[in-house]
């Protein structure tokens, strides 16, 4: 037997200012898009945004549904809309904010494991990492250089 372990550095900003200008930019795009999300359930709003590498930018915002599992994440919806629009780009970036009608947030919600399964997907196809930053309405931002940074040991297409 061996013991292996995990080790995943990740940035923390105070706050979005700390950030560079193209990381703010992105960030401002989601939390345009958070104001579409449609939650009526829960009342937790989320948007995402990506940045592509030729620099358009796609946008998602969770749908929910009274079915509750018919419902889409922010970040699937904004990740298969890229994924259509421009399969031959490369995702460089993804941008999420959450905000809670029901609370106030100000710690950075990371995005869920099937977005982050989602996501991986896309990391491995185009062979480049995708920057991953998340921040609530206001307050910290924590950034992680690569999805698969937060999804260790990811299933993938080479199991199959
Ligand atoms: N949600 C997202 O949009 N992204 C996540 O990563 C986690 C959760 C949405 C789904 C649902 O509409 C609401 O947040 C509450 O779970």
């Amino acid at each position: 037997m061996i013991e292996k372990q995990f080790t995943t550095s990740y940035q923390v900003y105070d706050n979005l200012d700390e950030m560079e200008e193209a990381d703010i930019q992105l960030m401002q795009k989601a939390c345009e898009a958070r104001k579409n999300a449609y939650a009526p359930y829960s009342r937790f709003m989320v948007g995402a945004a990506i940045l592509m590498e030729n620099g358009e930018v796609v946008t998602g915002s969770n749908q929910e549904n009274a079915a509750y599992p018919s419902g889409l994440c922010a970040e699937r919806n904004a990740i298969y809309q890229a994924g259509s629009l421009y399969p031959n780009q490369k995702i460089e970036a993804i941008a999420i904010t959450v905000k809670s009608e029901r609370k106030k947030v100000i710690v950075p919600a990371a995005p869920c494991g099937a977005c982050r399964q989602a996501i991986a997907e896309y990391e491995i196809k185009q062979e480049h990492p995708i920057k991953i930053m998340f921040m609530a309405e206001i307050g910290k931002v924590i950034k992680v250089n690569a999805l698969l940074d937060i999804l260790p040991l990811a299933f993938d297409g080479s199991y199959l």
